[in-house]
């Protein structure tokens, strides 16, 4: 989002070599530098190869620290950012994505984003439905989400505990990502988990170093033409949405 430590961490990459990187801004949660970035995208390259969404640090970090705060407005917020922003990006680059050859998706999500999270069994299912689950319906279910959770019954509702404005928002994103790649045959959409991470998010308190995390993500981007879509991979493995 930031210009300045955007241009200096690609400053950074250069001086290990790797020339070919630029930096362009984005806040996923505005809608005119989602726009901005898509009309640069389609200027310079014409196409887009990649797409890697989930980038939500401020909200998992608040959540892990301050869980016993969550308010109304910080999974408001928490929805916002991780699974709204989420898709407008995806939908904002959709076409440049299907002017590649071999156009792909990783939604990096988390493992908890899993559905075993949900204690509601109809919820859980209907989640998992992907055959007959719609982007609409899935509004609607964040929206109840939304509804329990000011209602103070979210819990009671078979919602997840703990960090749930986080799990649900993961959930619905993986969700969201198998209604693409059924959608969309000619493109990879797959969601994948990289792991527990040393990064800002955890406060560095991780397992794996970055490299290591990033390392199970890109396997997923980069894994043979006609491979898997529709799929969730944890730590570089394919594994159950569930
Ligand atoms: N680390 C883990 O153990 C772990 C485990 C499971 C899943 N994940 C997932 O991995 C993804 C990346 O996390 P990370 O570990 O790499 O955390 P990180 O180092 O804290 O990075 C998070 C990034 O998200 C960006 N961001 C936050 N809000 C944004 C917005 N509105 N628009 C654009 N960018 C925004 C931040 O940009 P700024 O620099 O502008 O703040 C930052 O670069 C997340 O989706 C997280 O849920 C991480």
């Amino acid at each position: 989002r930031n210009e300045t430590r955007g241009t200096a961490a690609v400053e950074q990459i250069k001086r290990l070599g790797h020339a070919d990187v630029i930096f362009h801004q984005l806040d996923i949660t505005d809608a005119s530098s989602i726009a901005r970035l898509a009309d640069f995208l389609k200027t310079r390259f014409g196409k887009l190869d990649i797409l890697f969404n989930g980038m939500d640090a401020g909200q998992r970090i608040n959540w892990m620290w301050t869980s016993c705060r969550q308010t109304y407005e910080t999974a408001k917020q928490g929805l916002q950012t991780n699974y709204y922003g989420t898709k407008r990006v995806t939908e904002a680059l959709l076409p440049l994505l299907r002017s590649s050859s071999d156009g792909r998706i990783v939604n990096v999500s988390s493992n908890f984003g899993l559905l075993s999270f949900f204690r509601n069994e109809e919820l859980k299912q209907e989640l998992n439905d992907v055959d007959s689950l719609t982007g609409e319906r899935l509004d609607e279910l964040l929206a109840m989400f939304l509804k329990d959770f000011e209602a103070g019954g979210a819990e009671a509702r078979g919602w997840p505990a703990e960090f749930s404005a986080y799990k649900v928002a993961k959930a619905a994103m993986n969700a969201y990502s198998r209604i693409l790649a059924k959608r969309h045959p000619e493109l990879r959409v797959n969601c994948a988990h990289p792991g527990y991470v040393k990064t800002d998010i955890t406060r560095n308190s991780g397992i794996l170093t970055p490299e290591e995390g990033a390392r199970n993500i890109t396997s997923v981007a980069l894994l043979p033409e006609g491979g898997p879509t529709g799929k969730y991979f944890s730590e570089g493995e394919e594994a159950s949405f569930v």
